[in-house]
């Protein structure tokens, strides 16, 4: 049976809708600003290995955890909402079927509460 991991294209595919994902990110200076001081190279990585992880692919994230690493930041609803929005569209630029898009969604807007008003 194939993973989520697999159906987003496996690592190259997942690669790919990071890559488009921080395209609008930092696009979209409501959320840019967030990530001024950050090695936007090395975040992609770990967004990838983060990623792979939650949709069941292979478990090699070594970066902190949700809670410790958006402490500090106090997001708010309304940033999470653009970036599931651009993760969506990523997903949908790299021809992942609405489907498979709103199952990864899915999981991460499980990970809300430990993210926001931290
Ligand atoms: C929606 C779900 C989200 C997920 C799955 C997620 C995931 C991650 C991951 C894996 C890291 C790397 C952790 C590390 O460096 O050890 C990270 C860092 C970061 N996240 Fe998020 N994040 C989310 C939402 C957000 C939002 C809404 C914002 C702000 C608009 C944000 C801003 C940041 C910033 C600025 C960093 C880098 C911190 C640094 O430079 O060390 N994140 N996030």
């Amino acid at each position: 049976m194939s993973t989520l991991f697999d159906k987003l294209g496996g690592q190259q595919g997942l690669e790919q809708v990071v890559d488009e994902f921080y395209k609008r990110v930092m696009a979209d200076n409501t959320l840019s600003k967030f990530f001024a001081n950050t090695n936007m190279d090395k975040q992609r990585q770990k967004q990838v290995d983060f990623f792979a992880k939650i949709f069941d692919g292979p478990d090699q994230y070594k970066g902190r955890s949700m809670d410790a690493t958006h402490t500090g930041m106090n997001l708010q609803q309304q940033h999470f909402d653009v970036i599931a929005k651009y993760l969506n569209e990523a997903l949908a630029a790299r021809g992942v079927s609405s489907e498979d898009a709103n199952a990864a969604v899915g999981r991460v807007e499980s990970l809300k509460g430990t993210i926001l008003n931290k």
